[in-house]
């Protein structure tokens, strides 16, 4: 870091940890009528088909609702897991440890929270002020989860000029000495960048070196174009002497198999965090159904859906494109499932988000919203607007068109 860079700057854990994105916006809205019949966009809820695999496979095993699940997972569960993330992301058979490198997730988001707690509660750093590192903007449940945790939130802008990725090369020394934990999403939400594997050895590198955790949110990682699927960290880590040392992967049914009320996640990776977590986990933390976990090895053991999911979203943004053009900076991203609008021409994301629900019906979320304040003490998100691409073609196509009719 130069001289000159601007020292962090610390939202206080309360302005961004505790504060539902989603109830700023209905305070936003709630005095005002819809325009127009109201399309909702705003929250990332897949809303595309159940796989039809899933009522067969839960009534086959419904007597495993009356029983207690284990925390840490079915062994069948833990060597579906294991086999797809060496399949997906071309490990070696045998890579991942079965038995200590895999753990069910009531959904990724549980496990996004409480991972912090465990971080820092092996951290061996010496300082009073333990921070947790989060990109900017951020998944709510890092910044609740850093806050649980009575660490700092330090966020790390993801805007253009660091390709939509944290920038982690001008992180202070004296604060990397006291980081605990770095999340880092890939594909993003909401910018939809993907980290490259050079982006992932960098992160895990620098863990390393400072001794902390890399939480890698890869939840979206199936939900890709031009069939170019994400590097994962996992990925990258194997490649590296010391394996999934400091490393772990989030992942989850939810989006890529269109299951975000089945709460299904996972965490692989260091077998040596995970082994000591899953005792934390077993006395607070929420199990996953046994039916829950046979219906996710169906899923991971079939790629067909997820295609067909793919093709899916493939087809609203082409929509996007087609409709949008290049208004707002719009490009399709290469992952995930969200537009990011540069609205700063129109009042920014906040102003716009009103304007679009009273005028033409449609729910957007500002950017702001979703991003505290950076390094340089700005609001990065604040010229933003993120729009869920997770309605029908049909019902995207109209949103699309309207939000362009009233913003011209
Ligand atoms: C970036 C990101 N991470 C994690 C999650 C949590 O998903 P789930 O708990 O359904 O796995 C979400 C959900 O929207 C998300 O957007």
């Amino acid at each position: 870091m130069t001289a000159t860079t601007p020292a962090p700057h610390s939202a206080a854990p309360a302005d961004v940890a505790f504060t539902s994105p989603f109830q700023r916006l209905t305070d936003l809205l709630a005095p005002h009528a819809p325009g127009r019949a109201p399309i909702n966009l705003t929250v990332g809820e897949p809303r595309h088909a159940l796989p039809a695999f899933v009522a067969p496979v839960m009534a086959r095993e419904i007597a495993g609702f009356g029983r207690y699940p284990t925390i840490k997972g079915t062994d069948a569960f833990r060597r579906a897991v294991a086999d797809w993330s060496e399949h997906r992301f071309g490990l070696t058979a045998g890579t991942i440890d079965v038995d200590r490198g895999v753990l069910p997730l009531n959904g990724s988001r549980e496990g996004l929270f409480y991972a912090a707690l465990e971080a820092r509660r092996r951290w061996t750093g010496t300082s009073d002020r333990p921070a947790i590192l989060l990109p900017n903007p951020f998944y709510q449940a890092y910044a609740a989860g850093a806050a649980a945790a009575g660490c700092e939130v330090v966020m790390i802008d993801a805007g253009p000029d660091t390709g939509f990725l944290p920038d982690l090369d001008r992180l202070p020394e004296d604060l990397l000495a006291r980081t605990v934990a770095l999340y880092y999403a890939s594909p993003a939400n909401p910018q939809g960048a993907v980290a490259s594997r050079a982006d992932w050895l960098r992160a895990i590198a620098l863990a390393r070196r400072h001794g902390f955790m890399l939480f890698a949110d890869e939840c979206y990682s199936e939900i890709y174009r031009d069939g170019h699927p994400p590097e994962g960290v996992l990925a990258a880590a194997a490649t590296t002497p010391e394996g999934f040392a400091r490393v772990i992967a989030f992942n989850s049914l939810s989006k890529r198999s269109n299951l975000p009320g089945l709460r299904c996640g996972f965490a692989v990776g260091d077998g040596d965090f995970l082994s000591r977590w899953v005792a934390f986990r077993n006395m607070a933390a929420p199990q996953v159904p046994t039916p829950v976990q046979a219906v996710a090895v169906a899923a991971l053991s079939d790629e067909t859906h997820v295609a067909e999911n793919r093709r899916l979203y493939d087809a609203k943004f082409a929509a996007a494109e087609r409709i949008l053009g290049t208004r707002w900076g719009y490009a399709t991203p290469p992952g995930g499932f969200f537009l990011w609008l540069d609205v700063a021409e129109h009042g920014g994301g906040e102003a716009v988000a009103l304007r679009l629900w009273r005028e033409a019906g449609v729910r957007t979320i500002p950017g702001g919203y979703l991003s505290g304040l950076g390094l340089d003490g700005a609001n990065p998100g604040e010229r933003w607007l993120r729009i869920a691409m997770v309605e029908s073609l049909a019902l995207t196509e109209d949103a699309l068109v309207r939000i362009v009719e009233t913003l011209g």
